[in-house]
């Protein structure tokens, strides 16, 4: 577990704009340049046409820096209540978009606000990938 990656997932997850489902969710994202980038997710009255928690992270990290190490996912920490008293895992699309930045053993660290939390590798959460080889 990165403890920074999960304090600051933690403390974004307390502005998610989820008045809907009132499912809170934080993500983090550390890349090989060394920073981090951080997201909640954000809901409309469209539910559920909102977005997730890692792919607002995912869009943090994009616009912040050019292709490159910036944009070179090295762990990823998500932090939500548990349901069913699992903890929370990130969903199939965000699964995917996860993917394209990162590698099939780059660590996804599952918490809940306690601090409580499991770890994934992203090869666990998405075997068999989709991937275009020219693209990468
Ligand atoms: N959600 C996330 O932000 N990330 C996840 O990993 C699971 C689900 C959000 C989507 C929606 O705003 C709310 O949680 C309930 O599904």
């Amino acid at each position: 577990m990165d403890r920074e990656l999960f304090e600051r997932a933690a403390a974004v997850r307390r502005h998610a704009h989820a008045p809907y489902s009132r499912f809170q969710v934080g993500a983090a994202v550390r890349t090989a340049a060394g920073t981090v980038h951080v997201g909640a997710n954000v809901e409309n009255a469209s539910y559920p046409e909102g977005w997730c928690a890692e792919t607002s992270a995912l869009a943090a990290m994009v616009a912040a820096a050019p292709p490159g190490p910036g944009r070179q996912i090295t762990a990823v920490c998500v932090v939500a209540d548990r349901v069913g008293g699992r903890l929370t895992t990130p969903c199939g699309g965000c699964r995917q978009r996860i993917a394209e930045f990162s590698r099939p053993e780059t660590p996804v660290y599952v918490a809940e606000p306690s601090g409580e939390s499991r770890t994934f590798l992203m090869k666990e959460l998405l075997p068999a990938a989709f991937a275009l080889e020219e693209t990468r």
